[in-house]
């Protein structure tokens, strides 16, 4: 389906991100496992994805760097030819009441989400415009679409993702490139396992289906939105949320 396509997925060495990343490398594109610093846990990624039969490489780089994304974009574009299928996953929360947030994690938390994405965005953009191709797709969250008490930084980064993707479809709809977001629900990975019992149990309480959703549902939806298929889908925020908001 995606044979002979280049894909970077950005903070791919975990969590959704590697789901995404064995997801795209199934689906027959060459997948660029981005992580900043769990080498190892990438280079498990890389492996489980050649032991079945898919391609990967690995890219280390800090999406909070401008210099350091287009450097990545634009070495990936001279090694493997080009990048059709850029997702923008990799993501951080440092989350707390408004009260007591203080501006360096509001700053962090943006830093990463938020100018991450413009960052790969942009560095990505060109090449996919000159091919008259790509398929940009954003992790954006059910916290950017509902707000979420503690998450001022987080929602905020990644309504701001919303706000984004649609600008930047409606920029390059006429260059065969679309740009989607996904905002998903509560997905069992490390950033939702640190939450306390009582916590995990409110939240599936809010959840019409009654329970966490798996990195699996989200690469699912990733893999549709850069196929072929979703050729006429863009500025769109796909909720993978077991029926979150609604
Ligand atoms: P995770 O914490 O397991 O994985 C995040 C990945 O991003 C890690 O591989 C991390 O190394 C990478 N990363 C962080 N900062 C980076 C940077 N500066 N440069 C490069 N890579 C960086 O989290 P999870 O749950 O897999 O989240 C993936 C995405 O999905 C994030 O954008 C998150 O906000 C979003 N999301 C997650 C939800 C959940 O319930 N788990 C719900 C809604 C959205």
């Amino acid at each position: 389906m995606l044979e002979g396509q280049v894909a970077v997925v950005t903070g791919a060495s975990r969590g959704i991100g590697a789901a995404i990343a064995k997801r795209l490398a199934m689906d027959g594109a060459l997948v660029i496992i981005n992580y900043q610093g769990s080498q190892e846990r990438a280079e498990q990624v890389k492996k489980e994805i050649e032991e079945n039969g898919g391609k990967a490489a690995l890219w280390q780089c800090n999406v909070a760097d401008a210099a350091a994304c287009q450097e990545m974009m634009d070495g990936v574009r001279k090694e493997y030819g080009a990048v059709d299928i850029l997702v923008n996953n990799a993501g951080i929360n440092r989350d707390g009441l408004l009260i007591a947030m203080t501006p360096e994690d509001f700053d962090q938390v943006v830093r990463t989400n938020l100018y991450g994405c413009f960052y790969c965005t942009k560095a990505a953009a060109r090449g996919m415009i000159r091919k008259r191709s790509g398929r940009i797709i954003n992790i954006s969250s059910v916290s950017g679409v509902m707000g979420n008490a503690g998450q001022a930084n987080y929602a905020a980064s990644k309504a701001g993702i919303i706000g984004f993707t649609k600008t930047v479809a409606r920029e390059l709809a006429g260059r065969g490139v679309t740009v989607n977001a996904i905002a998903p629900g509560f997905i069992e990975t490390d950033m939702t396992e640190k939450l306390s019992e009582e916590v995990r149990t409110a939240a599936a309480q809010q959840i019409p289906q009654k329970r966490f959703g798996k990195p699996e549902d989200i690469a699912a939806a990733v893999s549709f939105l850069a196929s072929a298929e979703a050729g006429y889908i863009t500025g769109q925020v796909l909720g993978v949320d077991g029926g979150m908001a609604m």
